[in-house]
């Protein structure tokens, strides 16, 4: 297994289990899931506190507190989906400093950790008052409650304001072969979490089921069809869909953050995985070559942006910034 260090000085692995889709009520079927990803090396893994409104991080963090004990692990979690445990649902979108501060104190306990190795925020709008979000999240990394911080949005103008106003250590966006919107948010600056790498299941041998059921209205604007003549392009050069999947992520240097729902799934896509790596680059290059370069059309203007004058804070925090280069 790769790894990857971030600017916090944390290592991930490439291959990392996105928790979103496990069996969180299949009690075996999860603890097979998680001890065979500690023992392929993976050490990080992905939640949020609205997945399952809580439960998710809760379930997760308890299995993981148990494999702790022998294994070290990374785990992330997203934040700014104000939301009712009790009733299941959704309040509101808040990226608000006191509520974050809040919502990580609740994901601490759910996740039985005294502090959180990363977080991010589970969406962003040019509109949000940005400089309040980041100053919550440095206090809580300055406080000890947070290891580092990213943030997981396709918004572009979100993204440029965050990579020139913030540390922020990683980017979660999808990412695969087809849906190559986020091949732009590409950057050094940061380390890049893809999300989707195998696009829902279209990117495997269930392709056609997943079209049926997951694409039956198309995507991105492909129709089905279109989606299925990529997909028998990607097949006529004879190797499986995952590999040439994770090729393609492998090659750009990115964690993979793929969601299982099954044992069988991981142990499958971590055969592909490894396989992966002995696939000529140029197979790779020419089948992504005969897709189209799809980019985000919304969302990519600075121009509504409010103008905040720093506080003495915020000119702090860039002044350390600069010296940290
Ligand atoms: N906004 C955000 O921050 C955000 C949004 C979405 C996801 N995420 C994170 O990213 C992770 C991965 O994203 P994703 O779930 O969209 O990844 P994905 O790779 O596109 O989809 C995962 C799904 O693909 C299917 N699958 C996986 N392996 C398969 C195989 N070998 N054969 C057939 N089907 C297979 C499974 O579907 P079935 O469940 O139908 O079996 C699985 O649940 C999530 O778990 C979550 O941690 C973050």
């Amino acid at each position: 297994m790769k790894y990857f260090v971030t600017k916090d000085n944390q290592s991930i692995s490439q291959f990392a289990l996105g928790c979103m889709t496990l069996p969180l009520d299949n009690r075996e079927e999860l603890s097979d899931i998680i001890r065979l990803s500690f023992e392929e090396g993976i050490n990080y893994f992905d939640t949020a506190d609205l997945y399952q409104y809580g439960k998710n991080e809760a379930v997760i963090g308890s299995f993981l507190y148990d494999y702790g004990q022998f294994f070290d692990y990374i785990i992330g979690t997203k934040v700014g989906n104000e939301f009712d445990s009790a009733l299941r649902e959704k309040i509101r979108w808040n990226p608000n400093g006191e509520y974050i501060k809040q919502a990580v104190n609740q994901s601490k306990l759910r996740l039985s950790r005294d502090v959180i190795d990363l977080l991010m925020l589970h969406g962003g709008t040019i509109h949000d008052n940005m400089d309040d979000t980041i100053s919550a999240f440095e206090s809580l990394k300055n406080d000890g409650h947070i290891k580092s911080y990213g943030i997981s949005t396709t918004r572009k103008n979100v993204i440029d304001y965050y990579k020139e106003n913030s540390n922020l250590s990683v980017l979660m966006t999808p990412l695969n072969i087809i849906d190559n919107r986020g091949e732009e948010y590409l950057d050094d600056n940061y380390t890049f979490l893809a999300r989707g790498p195998l696009m829902q299941g279209l990117l495997t041998e269930e392709y056609d089921d997943a079209l049926k059921t997951k694409f039956k209205h198309g995507y991105m604007g492909y129709s089905v069809e279109e989606l299925r003549e990529i997909i028998i392009m990607i097949r006529e050069y004879g190797y499986p869909l995952e590999e040439i999947a994770y090729k393609y992520l492998i090659d750009k240097n990115v964690v993979i953050v793929q969601g299982v729902s099954s044992v069988a799934q991981l142990k499958k896509n971590l055969r592909h995985y490894y396989n992966a790596e002995s696939i000529p680059d140029e197979v790779v290059d020419e089948i992504r070559s005969k897709i189209k370069t799809k980019r985000y059309k919304n969302n990519r203007q600075m121009e509504n942006i409010k103008k905040v004058q720093p506080d003495n804070k915020r000119k702090a925090f860039r002044i350390g910034k600069k010296n940290s280069r």
